[in-house]
């Protein structure tokens, strides 16, 4: 059941709700609902603050029960951090605060919760924040008997901003999907069930889609992502989604993703250690498809067309094999030194196809490299491009919506290490040093002239440990990036 989200004018103190969650920032006195809960209770707010119990640091919680001239029998503090400081809150705490709200309250099933964070935010706060509450209520307990996790029956945000409630909730129900998506074990997630999963979105959301069987990807000579799925009993699929909110001559966005549903390595093959998580390695795609439907829903005035390559990587005794000379869609012929780095050999045909589509502009979301974790770590996103310009929206709009991204850069010098003696260029770099670009430049190769992002989103895509502000599992990080890029496209 899909969480209900309904914004209300009603003031904090007379609002009927299971649980109130009042905002607090640190090292100020109480202001806009804190102030009020603090007048009705003749002052606790404040003596809690005065008692340094509650600091009011990020994400710090503090459940109040049974305070006098307050409705709800539970008012949930949560800190907002020092939001005084210059520029004043920011979009990641925002999500971040209310996400963590939304995770202590979801520890317990309660029917209906009321978020009452600030009483001037904007509508980019407000929409993170609702978008946060949605977030962090959902748990990877999908087939728990005895779940860990109870999202509310409805969600009550104040605020005298309605349209941003109504869109921060379309974008909450976006990053919910690309979680549940990479939650899915992947004995249920495999590349029909995924291309199923699309095909439902498309319907529910009015978007066109194509899906390519193995058949079809033969007849279209995808030679690079049929060869990652031979080891495998499961066939290939590649799927196109298109959505027309502006003229058919305006330019389109192109959206990539990789769509690896389980990842061994192949022959290549990973530890089980290595291997636990693998599932995840469809979060690009799932990003795409949650992305698109965001898109749809909120009616934006741009055409974009996403697509996703899906595919297992197995060690079945059809699998591909090291030494073998693959020729890509383009018609590049690619040598394979390492099954494991298959994501940039499923994206090759895959980007070939969105330049064929004739997009304007392309970006790929990949679980691409453990490199880029190394070189990032787990919370920040690996930006590589080939057009400076279009690199820097990507980062504009994801410093706008609080998601961390960072640039590697893209040396000539990279592109000799892909070089390789019996084909055009081989699938791995000299070496593990530069892994994230050295994958990058092989995709580059498949982009044209086309100006290109690549975000490898290895690290902040799956958390393997929970967060106050969410469980471990999918993440659905950067949906509202790519929502914000749509936004502000041209
Ligand atoms: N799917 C992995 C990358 C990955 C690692 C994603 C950790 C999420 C968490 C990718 O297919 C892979 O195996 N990459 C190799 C490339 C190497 C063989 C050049 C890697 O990063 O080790
Ligand atoms: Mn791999
Ligand atoms: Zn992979």
């Amino acid at each position: 059941m899909p969480i209900k989200i309904r914004s209300i004018k009603t003031s904090v103190t007379e609002t009927e709700a299971d649980a109130v969650v009042v905002g607090l920032s640190a090292d100020s006195a109480p202001a806009g609902p804190a102030a009020e809960v603090d007048k009705a209770t003749d002052g606790l707010i404040s003596r809690i603050v005065e008692s340094k119990e509650f600091t009011g640091k990020i994400c710090e919680i503090m459940p109040i029960w049974g305070a006098a001239g307050v409705n709800a029998p539970q008012v949930l503090v949560v800190g907002l951090g020092d939001a005084g400081a210059a520029g004043g809150l920011k979009s990641d705490v925002a999500f971040r605060a209310a996400a963590a709200a939304s995770r202590h309250l979801a520890a317990k099933q309660h029917g209906r919760v009321a978020f009452f964070l600030g009483d001037d935010w904007s509508a980019g706060l407000v929409e993170s924040g609702v978008a946060g509450a949605m977030a962090g209520c959902h748990g990877q307990d999908l087939y728990r008997e005895k779940k860990k996790s109870f999202p509310p029956d409805e969600i009550l945000w104040a605020d005298g901003k309605p349209a941003a409630v109504e869109s921060g909730q379309v974008l909450g129900q976006s990053v919910n999907l690309a979680q549940r998506l990479v939650n899915e074990p992947p004995d249920r997630i495999y590349p029909e069930s995924f291309a199923q999963a699309a095909v439902e979105v498309a319907g529910r959301s009015g978007l066109e889609v194509d899906v390519w069987d193995k058949q079809r990807l033969e007849a279209e000579r995808c030679g690079a992502l049929l060869a990652v799925s031979q080891g495998s009993t499961r066939e290939p699929r590649l799927v196109i989604l298109r959505y027309r909110g502006a003229k058919a001559d305006a330019p389109t966005l192109g959206l990539v993703g990789k769509g690896v549903t389980f990842d061994s390595g192949g022959l290549s093959i990973k530890t089980s250690e290595g291997m636990q998580t693998m599932k995840c390695d469809m979060a690009g795609a799932a990003t795409v498809l949650a992305t698109i439907e965001a898109i749809a829903r909120l009616k934006l005035p741009i055409n974009v067309t996403g697509l996703v390559g899906l595919t297992e990587n197995m060690t079945g005794a059809g699998a591909y094999k090291l030494g073998d000379v693959l020729t890509a869609r383009s018609g590049k012929t690619i040598e394979v030194l390492n099954t494991d780095a298959e994501g940039r050999l499923v994206l090759a045909d895959v980007l070939d196809v969105a330049v064929g589509e004739g997009v304007a502009k392309i970006i790929d979301l990949a679980t691409l490299t453990g490199s880029c974790v190394v070189a990032l770590g787990l919370e920040v996103a690996g930006l590589m491009t080939n057009d400076q310009a279009w690199c820097d929206r990507v980062a504009e709009a994801a410093g706008a919506v609080g998601e961390l991204v960072w640039q590697l850069p893209m040396f000539e010098l990279f592109d000799e290490q892909i070089q390789s003696d019996v084909a055009d260029i081989k699938n791995i770099g000299e070496g593990r040093w530069g892994g994230a670009i050295t994958a990058a430049k092989f995709l580059e190769q498949f982009v044209g002239e086309v100006p290109w992002t690549h975000i490898d989103i290895a690290g902040p895509a799956f958390r393997e440990k929970p967060k106050p502000w969410c469980d471990a599992g999918g993440s659905g990080v950067m949906v509202r990036t790519l929502v914000e890029v749509a936004r502000q496209w041209e």
